[in-house]
């Protein structure tokens, strides 16, 4: 059923009625609570022949799942980003799907020589099922632009390829937390691995701390580095450009640095 909320409105909302001293929840229909079904008869515990009762089943392991060890096992299966975003999709461990409307897998062209790594769907991006599509997306593309990139592009030259350490959207955009990005992160080596890019972007701290295991985006941007066996250069997100428009002047340096890379300078 769609709702006007989203799943962890939802929740919140439940959570504070149960709070108020809500104990029951209203059915469409009413309930004679007089007239339930009569109590079950006390169980039979069961015998063997001999008349010894039976050994009760052995304890069911309650343990919690290895969330990251099941996404490693999955992503190795990928053969193909189609497989990859399928396995995505079949990813039952990580509680921001609940709350999200799209799986948002990538956007451009996947024989670009430029790939760049995103931090996260916005409330955009999670609508329309693809990265970078609200206000920093579009200043993006005036970026790439500026270095005649184009994620509209299918000349290997010119086109981009585009992705996010998180493929679901966080509620209230909060950062996403660290186990959530450990289990993200074998879908996107994965992810790399059958892109084969000559050169990736990390967008800000969510996507250093993915591929290059550390945060602190104003020290890191504008020094190569690497990434997912890649040349990879740390950049200050778009987000944080149109906060702060003099760090534009750094962005651009960085810009330029990437056009020389994709050269062959
Ligand atoms: N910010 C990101 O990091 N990714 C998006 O897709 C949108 C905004």
């Amino acid at each position: 059923m769609d709702s006007a909320l989203d799943w962890h409105t939802a929740r919140a909302l439940l959570e504070w009625q149960v709070e108020l001293g809500a104990t029951e929840a209203i059915l469409d229909a009413p309930v004679n609570r007089f007239d339930l079904p009569k109590a079950e008869p006390a169980a039979v515990t069961p015998k063997t022949k001999d008349g010894r009762p039976v050994a009760p089943p052995p304890p069911v392991d309650r343990a919690e799942p290895d969330a990251v060890e099941i996404a490693r096992h999955a992503a190795q299966q990928c053969g193909s980003l189609e497989a990859l975003q399928a396995a995505l999709a079949a990813y039952e461990h990580c509680a921001l799907k609940q709350g999200a409307k799209s799986l948002v897998f990538c956007d451009g062209h996947p024989g670009a020589k430029l790939m760049i790594i995103g931090e996260a769907p916005g409330r955009d991006e999670d609508r329309e099922g693809k990265p970078f599509v609200g206000r920093a997306g579009q200043l993006l593309d005036r970026m790439l632009g500026a270095i005649g990139m184009d994620r509209r592009s299918d000349d290997p030259a010119k086109a981009v390829y585009i992705t996010n350490v998180m493929p679901w959207r966080p509620p209230q955009n909060r950062d996403p937390e660290p186990k959530e990005i450990a289990m993200m992160l074998p879908f996107l080596q994965r992810h790399v691995a059958l892109v084969k890019p000559d050169v990736l972007i990390l967008m800000g701290n969510t996507s250093c701390q993915a591929g290059l295991g550390q945060r602190g985006i104003l020290k890191l941007r504008g020094h190569w580095a690497e990434a997912f066996g890649r040349p990879a250069m740390p950049m200050t997100h778009p987000a944080y450009l149109l906060r702060q428009p003099l760090a534009k002047r750094e962005a651009w340096a960085d810009l330029l640095a990437i056009r020389a890379r994709l050269n062959g300078a």
